[in-house]
């Protein structure tokens, strides 16, 4: 695994090698896999995400012209140079959308008055529902406030990315992808309640158990700027106002059965999955893998069956891990693609994986990427 100090040391050099500069500050942020309450945080419920080892590093410098200059260097795309004004309004594609909606909602921009030089690397891989786009956001966020002497809370510095997701990329998403990657923290999911934004860190103890947390990544590219995710919570909110509620995870199950569909069944998940979610809690806390495995296989089918978020690949992931052994197996993120999660023991890792990959070979899908990994910490500038 990469250090902070290993990663910090790339930084200083690339940011160097492309400015002539050393960086004035350097921050790193996660990635997030959810372990249980998907499609949750817009409807104000718990959720239960874990920050990942890996993410975005970003280095910043001051200018004295005046100009914003980004550069990649994990994507190798062209840098991106001009006013902060004028890359506002440019409308800018995907991935710049990201770092310039940050900038541009970042209360440390004053501390930059004469421009500034940004530079991220990240490795989290793109579209795997794995929260690239809000590691980026707050590994710039992190830098910027770095960089100006500040420590904002990590909730303020989650919701000015949330902002930028919103206002710059067009994605309405929740608040769990960019709290996750500031608050995560090592060996523990966080359980947010994202009507509140209360945070409370709940220990896993896998490792105790040899349990190893695995993803898989399906290779589907997942996008959340194409219309699905937005459709999804568009009826959610109709849903809850059908119901009378302000956030449809308090909706009475029995008052839901009587909606009309779609409504019917996309509350249906919402308010099955916020049970999940507590119970799936309890369970971690009590060691009883068991019964997480059985709220991942339901969590899974909610979100197959009654929110028609998955697709043949995710499923076939998910029932290939369990037939080979996997104690639990969900889709995870937004879903249309992307990744799922899973608890397997340490023994069975092998096995597991290589019957995805065979089951993915059988069916002509593209070679899924398995990653082991350990609940991580969350966003830190990298001093
Ligand atoms: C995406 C969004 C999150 C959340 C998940 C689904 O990752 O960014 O806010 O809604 O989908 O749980």
């Amino acid at each position: 695994m990469t250090t902070d100090a290993e990663r910090r040391s790339a930084a200083v050099r690339g940011h160097r090698a492309v400015y002539g500069v050393e960086p004035d500050a350097v921050a790193f942020a996660p990635g997030r896999v959810n372990l249980i309450g998907e499609h949750i945080d817009y409807n104000g419920g718990l959720v239960l995400p874990v920050a990942l080892p890996f993410g975005t590093t970003c280095s910043v410098s001051p200018r004295v012209d005046g100009a914003v200059h980004v550069v990649s260097a994990s994507l190798g795309a062209a840098p991106v140079v001009g006013s902060l004004d004028a890359l506002e309004s440019a409308a800018l594609q995907g991935w710049w959308s990201y770092v310039v909606g940050a900038m541009a909602l970042s209360r440390s921009r004053d501390a930059f008055p004469g421009g500034v030089s940004v530079r991220v690397d990240g490795d989290v891989p793109v579209g795997a529902g794995l929260s690239s786009s809000a590691s980026l956001e707050c590994a710039v966020l992190v830098a910027l406030d770095a960089a100006a002497g500040r420590s904002t809370d990590p909730m303020t510095l989650a919701l000015t990315a949330q902002a930028a997701e919103h206002e710059y990329a067009g994605v309405p998403c929740g608040i769990m992808d960019q709290a996750a990657s500031m608050l995560g923290r090592a060996d523990h999911a966080v359980l947010l309640d994202s009507a509140t934004l209360h945070h409370e860190h709940v220990p896993l103890h896998l490792r105790e158990q040899a349990v190893s947390l695995v993803v898989v990544n399906t290779r589907v590219h997942h996008e959340l700027a194409d219309g699905g995710y937005a459709e999804r919570r568009a009826v959610c909110e109709r849903a809850a106002s059908m119901l009378g509620e302000h956030y449809l995870v308090d909706a009475d199950p029995a008052a839901v059965e009587d909606l009309p569909e779609p409504e019917r069944r996309r509350a249906r998940h919402v308010v099955s999955e916020q049970a999940r979610v507590r119970a799936a809690v309890r369970a971690f806390g009590r060691g009883e893998l068991d019964e997480v495995g059985d709220l991942f296989a339901a969590s899974h089918a909610s979100l197959r069956d009654d929110f028609e978020v998955s697709c043949p690949e995710l499923d076939l992931a998910v029932a290939s891990a369990y037939d080979a052994g996997a104690i639990a197996s969900r889709m995870t993120g937004g879903g249309f693609g992307g990744s799922i999660v899973a608890l397997v023991r340490d023994t069975d890792v092998d096995a597991v994986t290589s019957a995805i990959s065979s089951a993915f070979s059988s069916a002509g899908y593209l070679t899924p990427d398995v990653l082991v990994v350990d609940a991580a910490d969350g966003a830190r500038a990298l001093v």
